[in-house]
């Protein structure tokens, strides 16, 4: 039975990280013509109000869009004034979030599928998987009319495999467990080397929580050991530890394959989301990478 519910989380600063990496990766694959499949193992619902439910239980993007938004640079930026300063990746993302938001007011958060379907090509195939039967209802009303997309009400490591290589052979796949279940790292690791086997050239995305847990810290050197060729491991930390070692401290995003050029866009990025959204002291971005 799966508790965890992404809308309680929606907008936190690990989203800020995720959808900035997420809409960077696919508007540099989208620069070249040929098509483009993009897999979201773990869609969630597609898109989250924030002005009610969920998401005002805890607040949580109070912390994250919710601070960012109010920044001067930012309503500059959405603003098209000249001059303002926002890293190119963070305006790209915003931009995205403002369509669903054109007052200018922040009621709704687009989530994974919904910023991807923003950017593919009518060409570009989507492949969709939600366990959450609510969420997955969710993401069929806002998604299952678009073409070239297939949801599936399943589990996404195991969709995965099915799925590669993808005809177009250029396939870009998010992995975004809620690492609530207890094979989750072990299940993310034996499908990654799965999917590698199948499908060695994709762009694949994994995010992963900063946790006080052996699992969690030992991941990114794992993730490391898998990857064939060239990886970039981007931290964005905003919390400091807790004493009883429990919570959040931030979380990464692991990318094999990353396309060309987009570890200089997330770098300014990711030093502007440590600076605003960091507490008490512990905003700190770090970027380590392997050429291919
Ligand atoms: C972190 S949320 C996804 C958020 C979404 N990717 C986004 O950025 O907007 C993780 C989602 O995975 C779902 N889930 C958990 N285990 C799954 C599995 N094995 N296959 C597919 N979905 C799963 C959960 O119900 C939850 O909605």
């Amino acid at each position: 039975m799966l508790a965890y519910r992404h809308a309680f989380h929606a907008g936190n600063p690990a989203d800020m990280l995720k959808h900035t990496v997420l809409v960077a990766a696919l508007q540099l694959l989208l620069a070249k013509p040929k098509a483009l499949s993009y897999i979201d193992t773990h869609a969630g619902a597609g898109s989250y109000r924030l002005d009610h439910g969920m998401s005002q239980r805890l607040g949580e993007y109070h912390d994250g869009i919710g601070r960012a938004w109010l920044q001067d640079q930012v309503r500059l930026a959405l603003q098209d004034a000249p001059a303002h300063g926002l890293p190119q990746a963070l305006v790209d993302y915003l931009r995205l979030v403002l369509q669903d938001n054109p007052d200018g007011t922040l009621r709704v958060l687009p989530g994974s599928p919904a910023l991807a379907a923003r950017l593919l090509r009518p060409g570009d195939a989507m492949r969709l998987f939600e366990m959450h039967p609510t969420d997955w209802r969710s993401l069929k009303a806002s998604l299952g009319r678009r073409r070239q997309t297939t949801l599936g009400h399943a589990d996404g490591f195991a969709g995965l495999r099915s799925l590669l290589p993808p005809p177009s052979r250029r396939a870009l796949v998010l992995i975004d467990p809620s690492y609530e279940l207890r094979g989750d790292y072990r299940q993310l690791l034996e499908s990654l080397r799965d999917a590698l086997q199948r499908f060695a050239t994709g762009v694949y995305l994994v995010w992963y929580p900063q946790l006080q847990t052996l699992e969690s810290r030992d991941l990114p050197r794992r993730l490391r050991g898998l990857a064939p060729g060239g990886w970039l491991d981007a931290q964005l930390t905003t919390a400091p530890p807790r004493a009883d070692g429990f919570g959040l401290l931030g979380s990464g995003m692991f990318v094999i394959n990353p396309p060309f050029g987009l570890q200089p866009l997330l770098e300014p990025a990711g030093r502007w989301l440590a600076q605003v959204l960091g507490r008490d002291g512990a905003g700190r971005f770090q970027l380590q990478a392997r050429p291919s």
